[in-house]
């Protein structure tokens, strides 16, 4: 069976970047694979204490992400949602990436440079080596398929770089072992449709972020329905109509991206949604995605709401979630140890 694994950081302002990207596909994946879902609490405390906000606002945030996977319709009966820290295994296998992965692929990492930004000499070890953490948190279950947004191609391709090295330098050890010619699978990014990057509502050139601090810039998962009517209908547009082709929306990255967000929320395609609202006014436009948000987020974000009142439900799936995944985790560390020649 291929298995799909994928993780969000819990770091406050889950927005519709995070749903169209990531936790809305993390629901549509469920009938074709085996599904572990996770709340990456060990790479939210990799960037400075104030921007995840401390150990309240931390469990705060775990929790929020593990209602917002529930409320969009993950079912963590059949599959599995945990938070990180729960299983060892996560931090054991990151240290022998640490040591296969090079300086040089690390050095090339586009989201530490921006994340590090200029006081690079002041940014912690750990988001340094963020991306090792995240290849084993999916190696660490031999996951085949990982659904992200663009942003995360590159880290996707250092995995699948760790994984084939570490194949590669413990052939003969994994072979000796009995567990055939590789060990790791070289897993495959999902990533793709209309809105693999959702962009700033204030910045066509700019993705959305938790950390943008203007909170128009995103619309967040927990937005009542006048805050995304108003965040939508202040959206920055150019004053030209909709075009009635795509193409027509190659140098106009604002209308882009809100047609995207349309077809992705309707689960249709830019040129459909062109189809019904090209040569349109931007008002009108703008007006039905405004109904359509309101429509598919209302009950998610509500349905959040109701979960985090109850922390007590959320920490118990949260607790058998990780209960599974370190039986899954436990195989495959002993595997690597014995691989590694570590003596167990
Ligand atoms: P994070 O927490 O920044 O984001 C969670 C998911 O949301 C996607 N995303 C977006 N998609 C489209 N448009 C946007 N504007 C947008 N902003 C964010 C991200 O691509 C991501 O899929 N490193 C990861 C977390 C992680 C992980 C993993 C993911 C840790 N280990 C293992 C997959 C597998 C991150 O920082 O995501």
């Amino acid at each position: 069976q291929q298995r799909v694994f994928s993780g969000v950081q819990p770091t406050g302002n889950l927005h519709l970047g995070n749903y169209l990207g990531a936790i809305k596909r993390f629901a549509e994946l469920q009938d074709s694979y085996d599904c572990i879902y996770c709340v990456v609490d060990m790479h939210a405390i990799t960037q400075d204490m104030r921007v995840w906000g401390g150990p309240d606002e931390l469990r705060r945030n775990i929790r929020e992400v593990t209602a917002a996977y529930l409320a969009a319709g993950i079912d963590a009966e059949r599959h599995i949602v945990f938070n990180q820290s729960q299983v060892a295994g996560h931090a054991e296998l990151a240290w022998v990436f640490n040591c296969v992965a090079r300086l040089g692929w690390l050095n090339r990492m586009t989201q530490f440079k921006e994340k590090a930004g200029k006081d690079r000499e002041n940014a912690s070890v750990g988001l340094y080596a963020y991306p090792t953490l995240m290849a084993a948190d999916i190696l660490l279950y031999r996951a085949t398929h990982v659904p992200v947004g663009e942003d995360q191609k590159q880290h996707l391709e250092l995995t699948r770089d760790i994984a084939q090295k570490f194949n590669n330098d413990f052939g003969p050890s994994i072979a000796a072992q009995g567990l055939g010619e590789s060990y790791f699978p070289l897993p495959e990014p999902l990533i793709g449709g209309p809105a693999a990057r959702v962009m700033s509502l204030r910045d066509g050139s700019k993705k959305m972020s938790k950390s943008d601090p203007s909170d128009l810039s995103r619309i967040n998962l927990t937005d009542d329905a006048d805050a995304i009517a108003s965040k939508v209908r202040r959206a920055k547009t150019d004053s030209e109509p909709l075009p009635s082709e795509v193409e027509g929306l190659r140098p106009r990255p604002e209308a882009e991206n809100l047609v995207g967000i349309y077809a992705a929320l309707s689960g249709t395609t830019p040129a459909e949604v062109l189809q019904q609202f090209g040569a349109g006014q931007f008002s009108t436009f703008k007006g039905a995605l405004v109904d359509l948000a309101v429509a598919k987020l209302g009950p998610i974000g509500a349905e959040m709401k109701r979960l985090v009142a109850d922390p007590g439900h959320i920490d118990a799936v949260l607790q058998k979630g990780g209960e599974r995944a370190r039986v899954l985790a436990d195989e495959t560390m002993r595997q690597v140890k014995d691989i590694v020649g570590f003596v167990r």
